[in-house]
């Protein structure tokens, strides 16, 4: 097994840093390299530090650096982390105006379960009526694995049980251990590659309701503010903005009010 030099960690870290806006700190040496060993072995270049180099002037195709980005993100996550803006969600879509669309934006949705999980209180609550969920993330894999719909049971601890029979496909025989979301559900999400560090897309719509969940905690504070002030921008005015519990906004000055605990609107 190569090991990869202090001073490749510090190139790959910075171009890491350049692409995403994450600074992974010194003690992440051991974790990076690990992370790198496999996609170098694959790319026919072993030794983790001729692999840096080549990425660092530019000689490895760009589908490499995608590689990299998706290895080195972390996408944690599951279905009904932090309920209470589940709960929060519910209570708001009691009060919407009928017939007008609820739109929910997961912005950094990683392999999917926030998005679903939105989706099937959406559909508990308004039906078939308007709504849509979009789900954005700066890692194309985790975009495709959140397309599919498909996941361990396990994930699914925190289902509601009526949810998991009403949104979830249990898998028999080669599937046995895995549920896929229904079809109905999965039509009403949708997914695509968005990086909070530049400008979004342009098709984005403004939003009822934005998760910005525990992704804030990889930026420094001028990140966490420029990625905070480029999301409000899509919050309509009476909406919603739902940060992870253990992020932060206060210190970085911006135009919100705190509703409640890591609930934010427009200030
Ligand atoms: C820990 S997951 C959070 C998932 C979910 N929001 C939750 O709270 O469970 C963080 C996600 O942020 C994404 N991410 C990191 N930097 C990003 C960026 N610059 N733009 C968009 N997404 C980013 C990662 O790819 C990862 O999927």
């Amino acid at each position: 097994m190569s090991t990869l030099s202090s001073k490749a960690f510090e190139s790959v870290t910075r171009l890491f840093h350049s692409v995403s806006g994450i600074r992974l700190g010194e003690n992440k040496q051991a974790l990076v390299a690990g992370r790198l060993q496999r996609l170098a072995a694959e790319a026919g270049e072993p030794d983790l530090d001729a692999y840096v180099d080549r990425l660092v002037r530019g000689n490895a195709p760009a589908e490499e650096m995608t590689r990299v980005i998706d290895r080195l993100t972390t996408n944690e996550t599951y279905f009904f982390r932090e309920p209470q803006h589940y709960n929060d969600l519910a209570a708001r879509l009691e009060s919407h105006p009928k017939g007008q669309e609820f739109l929910v934006w997961s912005a950094a949705s990683s392999s999917g379960e926030e998005a679903y999980s939105a989706a099937m209180v959406l559909s508990d609550v308004l039906g078939a009526s308007a709504w849509r969920v979009i789900g954005t993330d700066l890692s194309t894999a985790m975009v495709e694995t959140a397309q599919r719909g498909l996941y361990t049971l396990e994930r699914a601890r925190m289902v509601p049980p009526d949810y998991l029979k009403r949104f979830c496909l249990k898998g028999q025989g080669p599937h046995d251990g895995s549920l896929l979301i229904t079809r109905e559900l999965r039509e009403r999400v949708r997914f695509q590659t968005a990086n909070l560090m530049q400008q979004l897309p342009s098709e984005l719509p403004k939003f009822d309701v934005i998760f910005l969940r525990n992704v804030l905690i990889y930026f420094d504070n001028d990140a966490k503010a420029q990625i905070v002030r480029r999301v409000m921008q899509l919050l309509k005015p009476q909406g919603v903005l739902y940060t992870g519990h253990a992020e932060s906004l206060a210190p970085l000055g911006l135009p919100l009010r705190s509703l409640a605990t890591a609930i934010h609107g427009l200030g």
